[in-house]
């Protein structure tokens, strides 16, 4: 069945219209079917994977392989939300053909319908080259985590003048070049507002305050799966690791007393068909 609904150009009108755009990162085919029926609008296939699914230290670590399997079942579970595949670390800075070989894998393998690149103007002829091959970019500026080790660690950015003015300008080329939207990660509001205020594109922020167009958490933080601490723009709806633990106790609990399964959860052989069986077994013996 083809896909429908929201495409990059439902973002831009969104935009225009003043609502709100919600997007999730989200790794696997039952979420995603979830995400898309209650109605959000885009699936980021984040390289957050890395650290958040497969234990990785960071988000340095993940490949162009475990991306597309990732990518490929939440395309399969997204009907109506729009996917994105985050391009991960080394797939697109080595040069302008590993760019557009590997976004354009996203769509071809993957199934996605835009990639999400990291990085300003230091990175634009990588993005402008993907562009060009008719390929939807998503930008990425302020605390871009595949710059982890450049930044000395995982700060806010843009809390001085300097900062502020490059990825202020890195969005303008950025939105010169052609994306279609762009993440703004862990920078003041202020900033983030007046990038929104001068770009037509939406903006998504992530620690970024509240006058961004449109908002992204990572799934497994918002529910509560991801540890007792969490960065500060995290809000957690429920706590999923607390309903985890429990179920998981009563599991083993109830096992270890036999208690489950019970013949309720078990398969009933018809009783004229057991007897044969005990039959022959009495004959053998
Ligand atoms: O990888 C990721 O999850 C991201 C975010 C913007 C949430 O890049």
């Amino acid at each position: 069945m083809e896909k429908t609904d929201v495409t990059t150009a439902t973002l831009r009108e969104m935009k225009a219209q003043g609502e709100r755009i919600v997007m999730l990162a989200a790794y696997d085919y039952p979420t995603a079917r979830t995400i898309d029926e209650v109605g959000i609008d885009a699936i980021l296939v984040g390289d957050s994977l890395s650290n958040v699914v497969l234990g990785y230290p960071n988000t340095l670590t993940v490949t162009m392989e475990e991306m597309l399997h990732h990518t490929k079942a939440v395309a399969r579970g997204a009907r109506r939300a729009l996917v994105i595949g985050d391009m991960p670390f080394l797939s697109y800075q080595a040069s302008v053909e590993d760019a557009v070989r590997n976004a354009g894998r996203f769509l071809k393998e993957g199934g996605a319908e835009a990639v999400k690149v990291e990085g300003g103007r230091s990175v634009l002829d990588k993005i402008e080259a993907i562009l060009r091959a008719g390929i939807p970019v998503m930008g990425h500026v302020g605390l871009t985590p595949q710059w982890v080790h450049q930044f000395g660690g995982f700060r806010v950015r843009g809390k001085t003048v300097s900062i502020a003015r490059v990825i202020l300008e890195d969005a303008r080329r950025l939105e010169q070049a052609g994306i279609f939207s762009l993440v703004l990660e862990c920078i003041p509001w202020q900033l983030a507002k007046l990038i929104t205020e001068k770009v037509e594109i939406p903006t998504i922020g992530i620690g970024a305050g509240p006058y961004c167009d449109g908002q992204v958490l990572v799934i497994h933080d918002l529910l509560g799966l991801t540890g007792p601490r969490v960065p500060k723009f995290v809000k957690r709806y429920t706590k999923l690791d607390d309903v985890v633990v429990k179920a998981l106790g009563n599991f083993r609990r109830e096992v270890k007393a036999g208690k489950f399964p019970t013949l309720k959860h078990s398969y009933d052989m018809p009783r004229e068909e057991m007897r044969k069986l005990l039959g022959e077994f009495r004959r053998r013996r």
